[in-house]
């Protein structure tokens, strides 16, 4: 019979071994193609046209409509400055629930929106927010919720499209993690209101900094478009208070410039996680966070979960596991960590805690993110797995 390792797809196509002893980094941002990014950079400079929806960003925009399979969508300066518009294009206020395994961001600009951050727990095996949880934090100052695809698996997005639509809740996802994912072949922007990919420098497809806005609703993607430009409506007139939240001809240049090269990179991550999948098999203790078979993998993180026989252990040994790699020089990372709730300045904003987070609170000490792009090879992935397993059988 075949062994795993004999079974993995010829499509892999990770760069040679960096000897051991070299730092390997958790991410490594895609290379632009130079001699596109040298191309727009000429035409930038020969038609002194360095940002305001010129035509480099046009270009992109277009591309991604392509690549993504939306009708309409908008190219933002950060997902960050792109979920702000759409939680204030969608008149939020009162009560925005969240979940609290997050980055920062999500819960940040529920805050910038001026409501309150309402967190509840999530789902112990796909770790988005539970929508059992969701319909029981709704008050009448509700007025929205924001769910995040974490590490790109969805979240129950039916379940949260009933909810909102019942209770009559804009329904906005925080897809950071999620670029090009699907649900049964249907891009996963074509749920809720709209959906915010982050294309920032750390992400599968990048532009540096940047990101980009669907909405479901064509007037409201309109209104997010002129929003990131000061509410102005092309006269020199602003409609309502905007912000400036536009994605720079640079920006767009080098997304044009790394669009080229996602296929690789995604087929040397899908080999890699298959790599990964099979020399962490049979650790006792070790999970791979990955969404179902039936979603296109964003191949953004390889997350592990860490589980010991009690809670207070998994920390400690998620921490010899991550130390031990560093030693290795092996980069990994503790993210999401610490939870939204749990930030130095977190008491000092007005936030309400729905319940107990029982699941968000044990899950925070277990996930760590191991090193995930195209320069990590076979040898690598050994070692990593030789290691965590070291590790688990000694339960240091
Ligand atoms: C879940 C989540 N939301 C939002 C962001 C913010 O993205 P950006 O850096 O593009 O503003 C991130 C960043 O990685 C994220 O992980």
């Amino acid at each position: 019979m075949n062994s795993a390792v004999d079974l993995l797809p010829d499509t892999i196509s990770c760069e040679k071994s960096p000897a051991l002893g070299v730092r390997v980094p958790v991410a490594r941002s895609i290379e632009p193609d130079r001699n596109i990014l040298l191309q727009h950079i000429d035409t930038m400079c020969a038609s002194r046209r360095f940002s305001n929806f010129g035509p480099i960003h046009e270009a992109l925009r277009a591309r991604l409509c392509e690549w993504l399979d939306a009708d309409r969508l908008g190219l933002f300066s950060s997902a960050t400055s792109a979920l702000t518009v759409a939680l204030r294009a969608h008149r939020v206020s009162g009560e925005v629930i969240t979940t609290p395994f997050s980055f920062a961001a999500s819960a940040q600009v529920i805050e910038w929106a001026g409501a309150v951050p309402v967190f509840v727990d999530i789902d112990p095996v796909s770790l988005t927010i539970d929508p059992a949880r969701v319909e029981a934090a709704i008050t009448p100052k509700t007025s929205a919720i924001l769910a995040v695809h974490t590490y790109g698996v969805p979240c129950d997005v039916k379940a949260l499209e009933d909810i909102a639509a019942r209770h009559q809740l804009a329904l906005i996802f925080d897809a950071a993690h999620a670029f090009d994912a699907r649900i049964d072949s249907t891009p996963i922007h074509r749920f809720g209101n709209a959906t915010i990919y982050s294309t920032h420098a750390s992400k599968l497809f990048h532009t540096g900094e940047g990101g980009v806005l669907v909405c479901s609703d064509e007037a409201m993607q309109r209104r997010c478009d002129r929003m990131a430009n000061f509410g102005f409506d092309g006269s020199g007139d602003a409609l309502e208070c905007g912000t400036n939240a536009k994605m720079s001809e640079l920006h767009a240049a080098t997304g044009l410039a790394v669009l080229p090269k996602v296929n690789a990179e995604r087929a040397a991550r899908s080999a890699l996680r298959y790599e990964y999948t099979s020399a962490l098999h049979g650790i006792d203790g070790i999970s791979l966070i990955a969404p179902p078979i039936h979603v296109k993998d964003s191949l953004q993180y390889l997350a592990i979960r860490v589980k010991s026989e009690a809670p207070e252990t998994d920390n400690r040994i998620r921490n010899i596991i991550c130390e031990r790699l560093l030693l290795l020089g092996l980069e990994s990372r503790k993210y999401f960590s610490p939870l939204c709730t749990d930030f130095s300045y977190s008491p000092k904003v007005t936030v309400r805690i729905s319940g107990e987070l029982p699941v968000a609170k044990r899950a925070v000490h277990q996930v760590l993110c191991l090193p995930f792009h195209s320069g990590v090879d076979r040898d690598t992935v050994s070692v990593i797995a030789d290691t965590v397993r070291e590790v688990m059988q000694q339960r240091l």
